[in-house]
């Protein structure tokens, strides 16, 4: 069951397999708006459990009239809840009311200019003629009974489609996406003209709300969080603190691993800023210990995550009155584990929870008072409760840390040179940054770079220093364009930027004498090395 504080007025997004469908959820949060997704098996029963204030069908990538196409239960637009549809969202009510869909000759695929037909309160305050954004070869061909055209295309001739006495709604194109000029403004006649709404889910009261809900659940009891540095985990930290204060036990395992002044950064933040019980294991050397002569990174990955659950239960069992383990799990996690295919069944199980190695007779209760939020909103959750931009703007950083990024065996000196190459590198692009942010006036992450570090490679190579030949290190330089690290493109970045890079690091850190980039996109290569 989730344990984030739920509000009551909130949309379900019906998802029949879109490509946009986390969009939906996310433009109607934009609008102030709760909403969840949900798979389209869901029953009317559940629905109605759930309460609804709205409902949304989302678009989908098959035919209505394929074989194992998505159905929906009838029933649910037969309780009165107002239903919008997208796409195949529009298809499959038309159908299921009675309606036909065909093929369109050539299907419809982009930009598609819309005539409005009649009066519509979806479309109100939107002009005759507008641009939308199609992706679709079937479509609507006949409308059911007591429905109205509303809109078309040349192509297709039933662009939306309603029944305002039912207060049921479709369109064949996609509001959700912004290239659909006048999208915004349909949600918002939907959600708040049509159903009613009031834009009342807003920072303060999710802050509010979740507060609330996490001090309910704990009541006397202490809660235990392994804060990583990260986003997620600190905003855990952040809003733990707010609702409970000491009753808070933040570990923070210091593996040595991580970026040059972050764990310090961390300390000062959850020792200085927020009134939580702070504690910091030193297990550098422990790690230092295990990773002696291991250069498999899988290897490294497996004993740098098994010993961070030996570091932090062997401070959990020393602890006492501790009932609950607060996780910074978040919507995509939960969404992408299936764990809710269900439609939100009590009994659901999310798999990802099964990886805690829990020692024997050890258990925790877990909390989890981010899995309804999207990435964007943790970190707007985050500015919000006073955490520091470096925190929340943290670029991603592999859980293993540094010990990815050495390539072969881990050991202090190389950590070392890597750490003081990376903060160089971190410090040059970070400046780089802000410069094109000065000169766009926005933060665009298509236009900054995405993620930069340094990597140190298993060999030496010779170079001449003064009047000595020098046989040391090289160090890579990798940094990327992306959105969402499933691909990236390497930052064409100014030779200038890389000039500076290369001179400060051969010339600041003891034992590099040369500096390489790396100029490859992923695919075929990936972001980090290991
Ligand atoms: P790759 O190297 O697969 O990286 O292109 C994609 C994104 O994932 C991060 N990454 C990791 N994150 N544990 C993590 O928590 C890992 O083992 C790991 N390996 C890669 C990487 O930094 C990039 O953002």
């Amino acid at each position: 069951m989730s344990q984030s504080a739920l509000p009551d007025q909130r949309v379900i997004v019906v998802d029949f397999g879109a490509q946009y469908g986390q969009l939906i959820a996310r433009r109607v949060r934009d609008l102030h708006v709760y909403s969840e997704i949900v798979p389209c098996d869901i029953t009317a029963d559940e629905v109605r459990a759930m309460a609804p204030a709205a409902i949304i069908f989302s678009g989908g990538p098959a035919s209505v009239y394929a074989e194992d196409a998505p159905t929906i239960d009838p029933a649910i637009l037969e309780l009165g809840i107002p239903v919008l549809g997208f796409c195949y969202g529009q298809q499959i009510m038309a159908v299921t009311l009675g309606g036909e869909v065909g093929h369109t000759e050539k299907g419809e695929y982009g930009p598609a200019p819309l005539t409005r037909c009649g009066e519509s309160a979806l479309f109100a305050d939107t002009p005759g003629e507008q641009t939308v954004w199609m992706s679709h070869r079937d479509a609507v061909s006949r409308v059911p009974e007591g429905f109205a055209v509303t809109s078309r295309t040349d192509v297709c001739p039933v662009a939306s489609m309603e029944c305002a006495e039912r207060r049921l709604y479709a369109t064949q194109f996609h509001p959700e996406v912004r290239h659909t000029a006048f999208g915004n403004e349909l949600l918002a006649n939907f959600l708040f003209g049509i159903c009613g709404l009031v834009p009342d889910w807003t920072m303060d009261s999710i802050i509010e709300d979740s507060v609330a809900a996490i001090r309910e659940k704990v009541g006397e009891d202490r809660v235990i969080l392994g804060l990583s540095g990260g986003v997620d985990s600190s905003v855990v930290a952040a809003l733990g603190a707010r609702a409970i204060g000491r009753q808070l036990v933040c570990v923070f395992v210091d593996h040595g691993l991580l970026r040059k002044g972050e764990p310090e950064e961390v300390e000062a933040v959850f020792t200085e800023q927020f009134d939580v019980d702070f504690i910091r294991v030193d297990a550098r050397e422990r790690y230092l210990e295990l990773l002696a002569g291991v250069s498999d990174p899988e290897e490294k990955r497996r004993i740098i995550g098994t010993q961070f659950w030996k570091e932090f239960f062997a401070v959990a069992q020393q602890l006492d009155g501790v009932k609950y383990l607060a996780q910074g799990t978040i919507y995509p996690d939960i969404i992408e584990s299936g764990a809710r295919k269900t439609g939100g069944k009590a009994s659901t199980i999310k798999s990802h929870h099964n990886l805690i190695p829990f020692p024997e007779g050890v258990s925790f209760e877990l909390i989890e008072p981010l899995d309804h939020f999207f990435k964007d909103e943790v970190r707007a959750l985050g500015t919000a409760l006073g955490l520091p931009d470096h925190i929340v703007h943290r670029q991603p950083f592999p859980g293993p840390g540094l010990a990815i990024r050495i390539i072969g065996d881990v050991d202090a000196e190389k950590l070392e040179v890597l750490k003081s190459a990376d903060a160089i590198v971190r410090e040059e692009l970070d400046a780089y940054n802000e410069r094109l942010f000065q000169e766009t006036g926005v933060r665009d992450s298509e236009r900054s770079v995405w993620q930069y570090f340094a990597v140190l490679p298993d060999i030496r190579s010779v170079g001449v220093m003064g009047d000595e030949r020098t046989y040391a290190r090289p160090i890579i330089l990798r940094a990327v364009e992306s959105q969402d690290a499933m691909t990236a493109d390497w930052a064409r970045l100014p030779y200038e930027v890389l000039a500076r890079v290369s001179s400060r690091v051969v010339a600041e850190v003891p034992g590099v004498n040369r500096v390489v980039y790396d100029v490859t996109s992923k695919p075929p290569a990936t972001v980090e090395w290991e």
